[in-house]
C-alpha cells in the first residue's frame, strides 16, 4: 500500500526521503511525491509512475531542505495522476497519508460548504483542508490535529508539515502503521522502519490512536485521549539484512535463494536434537499449550495457503481440531468458539489490515490465547497478540512472497509438533519432525539446483493464458500457492484443485492446449494421484509433475516429471513449494512482466 516517509534534520533530507521513498516502493507505486519545507514557504514534486520518476523531475529543478515529507502511493481513491499524488495542500500546510478515510464524502461536502477547492480525487485531500480549517480557528497546530482526528472514520497515518514551523513534523496513526526513526538531532517519520535503516535502527512503534511531533532535537508524544507518553525506542532487529539485490537480477530470485539461510534462522533455538523446545512462547507456554484443545488460523493470501497446510499437520501430529479462514471473512462474523481455542494469525508484514482486524475481533470471542506468527518483529500484530512465534526470513522486498511462506510453514510445523508434545505424543512422532526438521535447510538448497531445469520448461507457458494446479493431502494448499504464485507475477490464470476434484467439474477445461502442474511426493495418496494424472494425459492436458525421485514415474507422451529428492513427508508441502517458486519466476521473466513489482499489487494490504 502507500508508503510514508518524513524528516527534520539540521542536515538537506531531500536525498533521504528519495531513498526512504524507494526502499518504500514495494508496498504501492503508481504515483509519488514530496514536499519539503524551504525557508517558510512549501514546495513540492509529484510525479506519475515509479520513484525514480520523480527523482528525475527533482534533479531538474534541485532543492534542499532540513524539513519533509513523502509519498509513494497505490492508488484507492481516485485514479494514478499527478494532482492525486501526495503531498496535499491546504492553506499554509502539507499531508501524506497512508489508509482510507470512510466519511470522506461527508467532510468534503462540509469543506466545500466552507469554501475549500478541492483539487484531487483523493480522499485525503480531506485531511488537509481540515487540518487548515481547524488552524484558522485554533492557530495551535497539536489542537488543530486532534479535532482533525475526531472527525476522521477509517485507517490512516499521517504526516503533516506547517509553513509555521518550519522544523516540526506531526503525525497520527490509526489502523495504518507508522513509526518515529530515531537520530542524533535529527527525527523521522515512516510507514516501515526498513524506509529508515539507511539512517537510523532505533524506532518508536506508534501504537492505535497516537500522535506525536517530532523537531531534530525531540520527540512528543500523545495516546488517543491525549495523555503524554513515555517514548520508548526499540532497536530494529532486521537491521543487519541486506536490502540489496546483490548478484540477483530480481528480489524475488535472490529471496528464493535466501530460503536455506532464512529456515535455518528460524528454526535455531526451538528444538533440542529430538524435543521441540516451547519456551519461545514464555514461560507458561508448556502448560497453557497443554490446554488447548481446538486451533483457528485467520490469514490472507500466501499466508493463509500456510494456514491450510498446517490444518493437515495440527490434525495429523497433534490430533486436535483446527479451522482456516480468511481474514476479511472472519472479522465481519459471529465467530463459534469452543472452549480453549487457540487463535493463530499468520501474517509477513504483521500489518496487513484484515488480519489484524481479526485479532482484534477475538478479543471479545472467548480464545484462550492469541499467537502471531509475523516476520515483522515491530509490527502492530507481533506486539498486540499475546504470544509471538517470529519467523526469521529478513525483509522480503519482492511482491510475491516466497521465504515469508516457507519459513511460516517451518513456524507451523514446530507448532504441530509443540502441540503434539504438550498433549502426551509418543517420542517418536516429535523427534521424526523434529530431526526431519533438522535436515530441511539443506534439503532446500539440494531442491533449488533444479533452477536451469525449471527455467527451460517456464518456455512452454510463453502462450498460454490458463493453467491448472493439482495437489492432493498437504500438496493441494501448496498447489493452491503455486497458482497464485502464477497468476500474480505472469498474470496468466491459474486454478488449483485437490487432484480428486478434476472429475467433478475442471476436467472439462483439459484439453492439449491446457498445462496441468501437479506436486506428487511419495506419500500415502501418491497411487491415487497418479490416477488423476492419467485423467488429464488421457484428454491430451500437458502435464509437468514434480514427483519425488522414489514414486516410480517416468516421462511419457505428455507427461514430463521433474524429480525432486526424496523428503520425510511432514517436509514436502515446504519443499514442493520452491519449484513452483522458481517455475512462476521463470514464466514471469518469459513474458518480461514486472517479477518484484507485479501491476495492482501491493506488498503491505494495509487498508480492508
Ligand atoms: C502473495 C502475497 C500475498 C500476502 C497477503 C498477506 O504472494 O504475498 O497474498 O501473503 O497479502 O500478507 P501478510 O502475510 O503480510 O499478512
Amino acid at each position: 500500500m502507500c508508503g510514508i516517509v518524513g524528516a527534520t534534520s539540521n542536515r538537506n533530507v531531500v536525498p533521504i526521503l528519495l531513498e526512504g521513498l524507494k526502499r518504500l516502493e514495494y508496498r504501492g507505486y503508481d504515483s509519488a511525491g514530496i514536499g519539503i519545507i524551504k525557508g517558510e514557504t512549501i514546495h513540492s514534486w509529484k510525479a506519475t509512475g515509479k520513484v525514480k520518476e520523480l527523482e528525475a523531475c527533482i534533479a531538474a529543478a534541485p532543492d534542499t531542505a532540513q524539513t519533509g515529507i513523502a509519498h509513494t502511493r497505490w492508488a484507492t481513491h481516485g485514479k494514478p495522476l499527478k494532482h492525486n499524488a501526495h503531498p496535499h495542500r491546504s492553506d499554509r500546510l502539507a499531508v501524506v497519508h497512508n489508509g482510507i478515510i470512510e466519511n470522506h464524502s461527508g467532510l468534503r461536502k462540509k469543506l466545500k460548504e466552507q469554501g475549500y477547492e478541492f483539487n484531487s480525487d483523493t480522499d485525503t485531500e480531506v485531511i488537509a483542508h481540515l487540518l487548515a480549517s481547524h488552524y484558522r480557528k485554533s492557530e495551535d497546530l497539536l489542537v488543530a490535529l486532534r479535532n482533525t482526528l475526531n472527525q476522521l472514520r477509517g485507517a490512516y497515518a499521517i504526516g503533516v508539515i506547517h509553513e509555521d514551523q518550519p522544523e516540526m513534523l506531526y503525525c497520527a496513526r490509526q489502523g495504518s502503521p507508522l513509526v518515529i526513526g530515531v537520530g542524533s538531532e535529527e527525527h523521522f517519520i515512516a510507514s516501515d522502519p526498513l524506509a529508515l535503516l539507511q539512517v537510523t535502527d532505533t524506532f518508536v512503534y506508534l501504537e492505535e490512536g497516537d500522535h506525536a511531533v517530532i523537531s531534530p532535537c525531540g520527540i512528543k508524544q500523545w495516546d488517543a485521549s491525549n495523555n503524554p507518553k513515555q517514548v520508548n525506542s526499540q532497536r530494529y532487529e532486521h537491521a543487519e539484512h541486506s536490502m540489496e539485490k546483490g548478484e540477483y537480477r530480481h528480489y524475488m530470485l535472490k529471496e528464493i535463494h535466501e530460503q536455506p539461510a532464512a529456515l535455518r534462522d528460524t528454526l535455531t533455538g526451538l528444538f533440542t536434537e529430538d524435543r521441540v523446545l516451547t519456551a519461545i512462547l514464555g514461560p507458561e507456554a508448556e502448560k497453557r499449550l497443554h490446554e488447548v484443545q481446538n486451533i483457528h488460523i485467520v490469514a490472507c493470501g500466501t499466508s493463509y495457503h500456510a494456514g491450510l497446510v498446517a490444518r493437515y499437520w495440527i490434525e495429523d501430529i497433534a490430533g486436535l481440531a483446527c479451522n482456516v479462514e480468511i481474514a476479511s471473512e472472519f472479522r465481519y462474523r459471529r465467530v463459534a468458539v469452543p472452549a480453549n481455542t487457540l487463535l493463530v494469525c499468520i501474517s509477513q508484514s504483521g500489518e496487513t489490515a484484515d488480519t489484524l482486524a481479526a485479532l482484534r475481533h477475538a478479543r471479545h470471542e472467548g480464545y484462550l490465547a492469541t499467537l502471531a506468527i509475523c516476520n515483522v518483529p515491530g509490527s502492530s500484530l507481533a506486539r498486540e497478540a499475546d504470544w509471538r512465534l517470529l519467523t526469521k526470513a529478513g525483509p522480503e522486498i519482492g511482491v510475491a512472497s516466497t521465504k515469508a511462506f516457507t519459513t511460516q510453514l517451518a513456524a507451523l510445523l514446530w507448532l504441530s509438533a509443540a502441540l503434539a508434545q504438550t498433549h502426551g505424543a509418543p517420542p517418536e512422532i516429535t523427534g521424526e519432525i523434529v530431526r526431519a526438521l533438522h535436515g530441511l535447510p539443506s534439503q532446500v538448497e539440494q531442491a533449488l539446483q533444479q533452477d536451469a531445469e525449471i527455467q527451460r520448461l517456464a518456455e512452454r507457458f510463453a502462450n498460454k493464458q490458463h493453467t491448472l494446479f493439482l495437489g492432493r493431502g498437504p500438496l493441494y494448499p501448496i498447489a493452491m500457492e503455486g497458482a497464485l504464485k502464477l497468476k500474480e507475477i505472469s498474470y496468466i490464470h491459474a486454478e488449483a484443485y485437490a487432484a480428486g476434484e478434476l472429475k467433478h467439474g475442471p476436467l472439462a477445461l483439459v484439453d492439449e492446449s491446457m498445462p496441468v502442474v501437479s506436486v506428487a511426493p511419495n506419500c500415502q495418496l501418491l497411487e491415487k494421484l497418479k490416477s488423476n494424472l492419467e485423467e488429464v494425459r488421457a484428454r491430451g492436458g500437458q502435464l509437468i509433475n514434480f514427483a519425488c525421485e522414489t514414486a516410480d514415474m517416468q516421462d511419457q507422451d505428455g507427461i514430463t516429471h521433474i524429480h525432486m529428492p526424496w523428503v520425510n513427508s511432514c517436509i514436502a508441502p515446504i519443499l514442493y513449494t520452491l519449484p513452483l517458486q522458481l517455475l512462476s519466476y521463470y514464466v514471469a521473466l518469459v513474458k518480461g512482466t514486472d517479477v518484484d513489482k507485479p501491476r495492482n499489487l501491493a506488498k503491505s494490504v494495509t487498508v480492508e
